[in-house]
């Protein structure tokens, strides 16, 4: 059965498709449903309050089986999804939300094109043993100028890989601005104020920006 501590201590891109590609058929019933999955709805919220028509096509990092592109279903946005698994893509194919559905390493050099996309979501996948900060410069060169990004960033794994020194890094070098981050519980409803005994691996920091041409 999936289960993210054994998803967490995966180490190499290899060991990532042959997990993936283990457990896509069954993903959806036994993590999403039975974890109480909410990530995918508060990112694409986060999304849609910020965007505008400009911000489609959007591009969905690691997309997985299509759980958030399924929270766009009823929008007007375009979405092309980018995965290193083939059996996710082959069931996020199977929600028929997708224009186009990619199969990449983004731990690759030039796997991502550039400047093509509006928009940018991603949603478990910058967490322990998948994505670190020095991948989301490749994430904000697939956005146009003025572009939109929506990243979720596992909260635990966002401190020990300290994220605030890339993404200050980022901001300084003038690649994003107005940048903000939005703590939100992964697997529940309710807002992180309201249990004082939540841990940091079950929280969110959504870091949402706009891209700039520097
Ligand atoms: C925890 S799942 C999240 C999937 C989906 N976004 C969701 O929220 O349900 C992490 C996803 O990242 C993908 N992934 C992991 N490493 C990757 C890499 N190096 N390049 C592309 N995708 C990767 C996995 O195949 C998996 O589908």
């Amino acid at each position: 059965m999936h289960n993210k501590e054994e998803a967490y201590k995966l180490s190499s891109p290899g060991e990532h498709k042959k997990y993936y590609d283990k457990w896509s058929g069954k993903y959806d019933e036994e993590f999403v449903e039975s974890e109480n999955y909410k990530y995918p709805e508060k990112i694409s919220k986060i999304f849609m309050n910020l965007a505008e028509f400009r911000h489609s096509p959007i591009a969905d990092i690691g997309c997985g089986t299509g759980v958030l592109g399924e929270e766009f279903i009823d929008m007007d946005m375009v979405l092309d999804g980018y995965d290193i698994s083939i059996g996710m893509l082959a069931e996020a194919k199977k929600k028929k939300v997708y224009r186009n559905l990619f199969e990449c390493d983004i731990t690759e050099e030039n796997v991502l094109p550039t400047s093509e996309y509006g928009g940018v979501i991603s949603c478990g996948t910058f967490t322990f043993g998948h994505l670190g900060p020095e991948y989301l410069v490749r994430v904000i060169q697939m956005l146009n100028e003025g572009g939109l990004g929506v990243i979720g960033i596992n909260k635990a794994h966002y401190l020990s890989k300290n994220f605030d020194e890339e993404i200050k890094l980022l901001e300084s070098t003038g690649k994003i601005y107005n940048v903000k981050i939005f703590e939100e519980l992964i697997y529940s409803d309710r807002k992180t104020d309201e249990d004082k005994n939540i841990k940091d691996d079950e929280v969110s920091n959504i870091l949402t920006f706009f891209s700039s041409s520097a």
